[in-house]
């Protein structure tokens, strides 16, 4: 298949390309390079440094003859979409729009988005929620990852499009960028490896699902053989604490810095878990990873970078 994997230089579609690629499919990536990094990218796809909003956009499509596009680009941080509703609208809807009218031009026949089940379904009625959940999302980050769903729904029904939503809980893993104010794993191996002490926001009893990106990876693979349209969830069902995973490590690093605490952050919920068991009936996919075991292979990752 010709795949356009849109970001493939950032954190999760790097490692998303590179399975396509040794799948066996030619990739086309699309990246701006915002947060992305031109040391992710395997050689062996085609990359284009371009912004999803590019007008052009829809001639790189009909030169490659897309067949599906596998939309990661995007603003993902969520303080940034608080503090900047409209740069995030403009990358996360707009730039989408331009995909997917691109996508209608040029035969695409199926798209599969990342989406967010930490941002979307907000502050929790049950635990884990699964996709029926109610959504209400309490940022914009949410509220665009929201939209970009509703308007593939319109793309399918209108011009047949098929689509996989795929909504992430919090995916950690190498190459996570921990320079910015997202990926909390990231920003605390960095820190800590580094002998600096990382800021715990509020009292870091809020909760999250974390789910390794190898396990991410694994689901867009499988995700590639889907028919129909669907939304799944991809999580592992079971919530850490921040403070779980900062003393996880601190210990696996052998950093042993205190605790330090910050005030909390706006648009962030409290608890935050998502059930998986939808994506084992259509995917066959279960999380693999353990915390622990996930967390060592981040720490080990960041540990070699410091290396280089
Ligand atoms: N990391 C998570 O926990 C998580 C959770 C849920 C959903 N997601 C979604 O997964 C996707 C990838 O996230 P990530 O964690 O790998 O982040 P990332 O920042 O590493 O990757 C995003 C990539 O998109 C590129 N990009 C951003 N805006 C662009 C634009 N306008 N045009 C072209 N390229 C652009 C960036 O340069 C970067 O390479 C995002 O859509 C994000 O919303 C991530």
């Amino acid at each position: 298949m010709k795949i356009l994997v849109t970001g493939g230089a950032g954190f999760i579609a790097s490692q998303i390309a590179d399975a396509y690629i040794s799948a066996g499919h030619e990739v086309i990536i699309v990246d701006n390079l915002s947060t992305g990094r031109t040391e992710n990218l395997n050689p062996a796809a085609t990359f284009y440094h371009m912004d999803i909003q590019d007008p052009d956009l829809v001639n790189l499509f009909h030169n490659h003859q897309i067949d599906v596009v596998n939309h990661h680009a995007a603003q993902m941080d969520v303080r940034r979409s608080v503090d900047d509703p409209i740069y995030d609208a403009k990358n996360n809807v707009l730039g989408f729009l331009n995909i997917l009218q691109a996508c209608i031009k040029t035969g695409v026949k199926r798209v599969i988005f990342a989406s967010s089940g930490g941002a979307i379904y907000g502050e929790q009625d049950f635990f884990p929620a699964d996709e029926s959940h109610k959504t209400q999302p309490c940022s914009p980050y949410g509220i665009t990852k929201l939209v970009g769903e509703k308007y593939l729904f319109f793309y399918a029904l209108t011009y047949g499009l098929g689509y996989t939503i795929l909504r992430y809980a919090n995916v950690y893993g190498p190459r996570q960028n921990p320079h910015g104010e997202a990926g909390v794993v990231a920003i605390f191996c960095q820190r800590l490896l580094n002998g600096e002490q990382p800021v715990i926001n509020g009292t870091g009893e809020q909760t999250r699902d974390f789910v390794f990106v190898g396990d991410v990876v694994a689901a867009n693979l499988r995700a590639l053989q889907q028919t129909g349209n669907d939304i799944i969830n991809i999580g592992t069902g079971r919530e850490a604490t921040i403070n779980d995973v900062y003393r996880a490590i601190n210990r696996i690093t052998g950093a042993n810095q205190p605790e330090e605490h910050g005030p909390g952050k706006e648009g962030e919920q409290f608890r935050s878990v998502i059930d998986f068991h939808h994506a084992q009936t259509v995917l066959g996919w279960t999380p693999r990873m353990d915390l622990q075991q996930g967390l060592l292979q981040t720490v080990a990752f960041f540990k070699s970078m410091q290396k280089t």
